[in-house]
């Protein structure tokens, strides 16, 4: 093996063993215009979403009234006792026409099929810590469709112009110098690896604010991965939830614009891609996550867990609520938002 190649394993497997993460994949289970998080009952929502997890999806859904893991009967996660939701937005090229088709998605290496995620719940760095799983009913979000700042994306969210083809999320550490607060500027022969990942401390009695961000916050000082400990208006200590992405960009680097324009947007319109944000309701049956945190998970194969085949978490799909063309044909506009520019 190549001495640089030796060095990257060493090192993903150090980080690995150190963050004990459990990883795992999910196919997707729709594309809809419906947000239950940020928009409940607006059929359709502002903007298009790539959606996850338990097929009790809907376009309201009640913390209180509603029990993900009863109220679903499959989920398309690897992990058959996770029925939470996790979303984003999806993305967009535009050609010098101005038509619109929709990027998709490498086939998830876990799952073999395109589209979906790759999800993380991290414990972090201090190994005796203890990580206390969400509570029933719990969901929030992190970044802004509005923002078009990179210093105002949060930390944890970036992108990775992927120069080789290898459609493979797992290249190490997310958000380093390789990365970008923003969408890649050119052409990425092994398009993007997009990364979302939400704060790790919680203040430990709501399971939701207003902006469904007060109740959740990063360290005090440091970061989640140099082991910063929780501010004391947010001491408790929850996984860091994360989503991995990679978009196959490379179908329209012949249409790329003679003008040399960055041409992807996020489905709400932005074309600077700081704009990045995700969506997570929280719907693992039981104690199921408590007892992933305890007995240190690892990957997508612990045994303190549930896992069903590839096969059926790829089976657990969903029609829309809000019938809308998701672009796979050129689309002549955005599904319900204006280009930003
Ligand atoms: C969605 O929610 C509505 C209103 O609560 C309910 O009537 C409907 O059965 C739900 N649909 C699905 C598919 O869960
Ligand atoms: C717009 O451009 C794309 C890419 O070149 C092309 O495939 C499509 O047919 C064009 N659409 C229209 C309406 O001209």
């Amino acid at each position: 093996m190549h001495l640089k190649a030796l060095v990257a394993v060493a090192l993903a497997g150090r980080l690995g063993a150190a963050q004990e993460l459990m990883r795992f994949g999910c196919s997707q289970l729709t594309f809809d215009r419906i947000d239950p998080l940020v928009n409940p009952g607006a059929m359709p929502s502002p903007h298009m979403h790539q959606i996850i997890g338990g097929n009790a999806l809907n376009v309201t859904m009640d913390p209180q009234g509603l029990d993900p893991p009863t109220a679903s009967t499959c989920t398309s996660c690897t992990y058959s006792q996770d029925f939470s939701n996790y979303w984003t937005a999806n993305i967009y090229f535009r050609a010098s026409n101005g038509s619109f088709k929709r990027v998709k998605q490498f086939a998830n290496l876990g799952l073999k099929v395109e589209g979906g995620m790759t999800v993380y719940y991290i414990r972090g760095y201090r190994s005796a810590d203890k990580v206390t799983a969400f509570p029933k009913g719990f969901r929030m979000l992190v970044g802004d469709p509005g923002n078009t700042v990179a210093t105002k994306v949060p930390s944890g969210n970036c992108f990775r112009c992927e120069d080789n083809f290898q459609q493979n999320p797992f290249q190490g550490a997310p958000c380093t110098n390789r990365d970008t607060k923003g969408f890649p500027k050119g052409k990425c022969n092994g398009g993007w690896r997009v990364t979302v990942t939400f704060p790790s401390c919680w203040d430990g009695k709501n399971t939701d604010s207003p902006d469904h961000k007060s109740h959740i916050s990063y360290p005090a000082s440091g970061t989640f991965e140099s082991g910063g400990a929780c501010p004391k208006t947010h001491p408790v200590k929850i996984p860091q939830v994360m989503y991995e992405i990679m978009y196959d960009t490379t179908p329209f680097h012949n249409d790329w614009p003679a003008n040399g324009k960055q041409p992807f947007y996020w489905s709400h319109g932005d074309d600077t891609g700081h704009g990045i944000h995700g969506d997570y309701l929280f719907g693992w049956k039981g104690d199921a996550l408590q007892k992933a945190m305890d007995t240190k998970c690892a990957n997508d194969n612990c045994k303190a867990l549930e896992r069903q085949s590839d096969a059926k978490a790829i089976a657990c799909t969903k029609g829309q609520f809000a019938k809308e063309d998701i672009g796979d044909k050129w689309l002549t506009s955005l599904p319900g938002a204006a280009p930003l520019s």
